[in-house]
């Protein structure tokens, strides 16, 4: 893995070794990808300026969140169909993060069942990301099933109430199952070591991949547009469907996708104990504000009360540090864990966050933070600014190889 030095090495070993369909599905945005332009860009105006000569040594990541004890500030997102990246990637990617001491967050959309991971890592701080389905028994079954496997904390996506527009999924004919056509057949059979050590292993070891938590008789559909409507994502939940479900989950609750004080506020008094600020990377609300513009004002709301997680954009090691300083106390990472397990498996997932961690200490020295409390002080320029950014060419470099 010595030859993977940074995200964008990362990324491209990734491009290569994924059907475009699927290297699209994950990297790209929605509509016209402004907001993904606008998450970048904006994260690139924020500089933090050094405090000098203050001796520090080896910077302290470990950091309590939710009542829990992290190496450091960081959760695996949840990401939908992580083991179409690679072989049981959900448990790949468990095993990462028990091996960093950080949780990973299981997607409602995950490929294998939350049951399943905790039964392959019993070890591991396992988080449950969850999408209200319009049938409300299916989803509260799902949340005992959840609450069963030993999760204590629950983050309920507020952002998604509809599948977002990706004209990219249409035209690569990206759908669960696949659609056949000749264009992805031709995508697939040009990524032979994928199509054998993913999708036949994963098509032998348990039918054709599919949305693992979907009850049976509605997997085969889900993704496709006729998606059985006691799966569909609830469009019409409100803040009373939060109160309910607070009512019944005995764990942490965290909802994620808040983008304004005023929800901050809400969630806050509904009995969230964190929120997640979030644009959903960029693959949801195009117009969406991003998520570093909007956390000051977050935290200066609510960071007394509730905890704040932030999440999008996040390939370097300072760009955490810069959601730390403008006032979360930790950061989700989707995409750089997900090129990591597509580049190497567990391994490249692990080294890419280990890489991260690495990138952070190094921020952390420069800037003479000791400790994670350190970056919250750090002084931030460009906050103001941050409101009126130009977006730059790209979201990320262009890959040449
Ligand atoms: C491939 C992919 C699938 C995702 N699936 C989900 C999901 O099932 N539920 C959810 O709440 N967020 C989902 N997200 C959003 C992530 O949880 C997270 O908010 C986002 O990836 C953070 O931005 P980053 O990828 O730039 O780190 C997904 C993101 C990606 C890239």
């Amino acid at each position: 893995m010595s030859s993977l030095l940074n995200f964008i090495d990362y990324r491209a070993r990734a491009r290569q070794r994924l059907p475009k369909a699927l290297f699209e599905y994950i990297d790209r945005g929605s509509e016209d990808e402004q907001a993904l332009l606008r998450i970048r860009s904006s994260l690139d105006q924020i500089t933090l300026t050094p405090s000098l000569l203050n001796g520090v040594d080896q910077p302290e990541l470990r950091t309590p969140l939710l009542g829990q004890a992290l190496a450091m500030p960081l959760v695996i997102a949840p990401t939908a169909l992580a083991g179409l990246v690679s072989f049981q990637g959900e448990i790949k990617l468990a095993r990462t993060a028990r091996d960093l001491g950080i949780p990973f967050c299981v997607s409602t959309q995950s490929v294998t069942t939350v049951e399943e991971i905790r039964k392959q890592v019993p070890d591991a701080n396992l988080w449950f990301q969850l999408y209200v389905w319009k049938d409300r028994n299916l989803t509260r079954q799902l949340l005992e099933r959840v609450q069963a496997a030993g999760v204590d904390t629950l983050v309920i996506t507020a952002d998604t109430p509809v599948s977002p527009k990706r004209e990219y999924n249409v035209r690569n004919g990206f759908s669960i199952p696949l659609k056949p056509s000749l264009a992805l057949l031709l995508d697939v059979l040009g990524h032979p070591s994928w199509l054998v050590s993913v999708w036949l292993r994963q098509w032998l070891a348990s039918g054709m991949p599919s949305y693992g938590h979907y009850p049976a008789q509605f997997r085969a559909a889900v993704t496709q547009q006729t998606v059985h409507e006691a799966v569909r994502l609830e469009n019409r939940l409100t803040w009373n469907d939060i109160r309910q479900i607070r009512s019944g989950w005995h764990g942490r609750l965290v909802i994620k996708g808040v983008l304004s004080p005023q929800d901050a506020l809400l969630a806050r008094d509904e009995g969230a104990d964190a929120i997640v600020v979030s644009a959903h990377g960029g693959r949801n609300l195009d117009i969406a504000p991003a998520p570093i513009q909007v956390l000051p004002a977050i935290a200066e709301a609510v960071g007394g009360d509730l905890q704040i997680i932030a999440d999008s954009g996040v390939t370097r090691g300072s760009d955490v540090l810069k959601y730390l300083a403008l006032g979360a106390d930790a950061v989700m990472v989707g995409r750089l864990p997900l090129w990591g397990l597509a580049a190497a498996g567990q391994q490249g997932a692990t080294d890419s966050l280990r890489m991260l961690r690495n990138e952070m200490e190094l921020a952390m020295t420069l800037l003479g933070a000791h400790s994670v409390r350190d970056c919250r002080k750090a002084n931030v320029l460009g906050r103001q600014r941050a409101l009126f950014v130009k977006p730059s060419p790209g979201a990320y470099p262009e890959i040449t190889a």
